[in-house]
């Protein structure tokens, strides 16, 4: 079944007359934020305008890259700030601000410190960019997202999550892993909060159209769920200073790239969501029909009531989430 949120706005697809070529802002010059810089440059996908509060780390990591222009023959301008003058006209902004993980905590740990960040990240970005597409990447995602918006007010297709397709590329990689086989051939789909109650779907996950539960036995399935589940803090114990960045910024670079190439794709995001599901009122991951305009469709697919109760679950730790986010504004 699918639902249809909103007409898609197309416009975005359409280039400012003081801006020809498509600009992405992305404020937060940390690891997800540059690394993610690096990818859309190389890919020739946008011009870039990187945003942090820290002196001098935007321009630094913008030169760095422009210094490889030549070298690995990308026509993109990457520049750099401490201010959001220069993000205005954006296409797209993506919000990677504020504090990533330690060893032992979890992302809700984070909600309080990166509330504050996000919501004026939000703010202002939105203010010199009130067209753009915002994508939230900052943890804890899900309710992060319902913060931008809360204080943006954009319509709800403009403004959406990545965590989906991250947990989900994990997923592929460790089923890929499992069997032997190349990741290209896996497609794996994960929904539901970016956090240890994500709802990972084997039998949506597939080898070539082959549901996985025809290629391995239940245990080793859950066995799979579980470092899926655990993913991100498999990279945080292993790092001990951070997080993972190399999978997210691909993760939020092929969101990029299918909006700006207008390439629609089906894809799961963190989106708002008004009924689909039986839920109400906020952003969970689900499988979505992402394109130009932003998120355009839910699909609603059929759930086993074991995956619906995991999906409704889910949603209630993001739901008192948002309460103590919204209390924090
Ligand atoms: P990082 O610490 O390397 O970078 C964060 C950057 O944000 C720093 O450069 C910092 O100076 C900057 N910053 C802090 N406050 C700011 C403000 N008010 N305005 C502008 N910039 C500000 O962290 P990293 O690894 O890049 O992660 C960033 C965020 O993304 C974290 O919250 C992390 O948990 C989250 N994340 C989410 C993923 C997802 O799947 N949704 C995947 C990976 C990371
Ligand atoms: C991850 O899953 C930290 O949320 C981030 O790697």
């Amino acid at each position: 079944m699918v639902s249809t949120l909103q007409d898609t706005d197309q416009s975005l697809s359409r280039l400012s007359p003081s801006h020809p070529m498509p600009k992405v802002s992305i404020v937060g010059a940390g690891n997800v934020g540059s690394t993610l810089a690096q990818r859309i440059v190389e890919k020739n996908l946008a011009d870039v305008v990187l945003v942090d509060v820290v002196p001098g780390r935007p321009q630094g990591i913008a030169l760095d890259l422009m210094e490889a222009a030549g070298l690995e023959h990308h026509g993109r301008k990457v520049s750099g700030s401490n201010h959001y003058e220069p993000t205005a006209e954006s296409n797209v902004v993506v919000i990677t601000a504020g504090l990533p993980r330690k060893p032992g905590m979890s992302r809700d740990d984070l909600l309080q410190t990166n509330a504050r960040i996000v919501q004026d990240a939000a703010r202002q970005a939105i203010a010199h960019s009130p067209n753009a597409l915002l994508l939230v990447v900052t943890n804890p995602l899900d309710v992060m997202t319902y913060v931008a918006w809360k204080v943006t007010n954009l319509p709800t297709h403009r403004i959406m999550g990545m965590a989906g397709i991250l947990d989900s590329a994990r997923f592929q990689t460790f089923i890929a892993q499992e069997l032997g086989l190349a990741p290209k051939d896996v497609q794996a789909m994960v929904l539901g909060s970016h956090g240890e109650l994500m709802v990972p779907l084997p039998r949506y996950s597939t080898v070539n159209g082959i549901p996985i539960p025809e290629l391995m036995d239940e245990a080793t399935i859950q066995r799979l769920v579980e470092r899926t589940r655990n993913g991100g803090a498999e990279v945080v114990e292993l790092l001990k200073t951070g997080g993972a960045y190399y999978a997210p910024a691909s993760s939020i670079c092929l969101m990029v790239e299918t909006i700006l190439l207008n390439q629609p794709r089906l894809l799961p995001i963190a989106a708002y969501l008004q009924g689909e599901y039986g839920l109400n009122d906020l952003f969970l991951g689900v499988p979505t029909r992402l394109g130009a305009g932003g998120v355009d469709r839910v699909l609603e697919l059929r759930l086993s009531e074991a995956e619906l109760a995991a999906l409704t679950q889910s949603a209630q730790a993001v739901r008192a989430n948002i309460d103590r986010a919204m209390i924090l504004l």
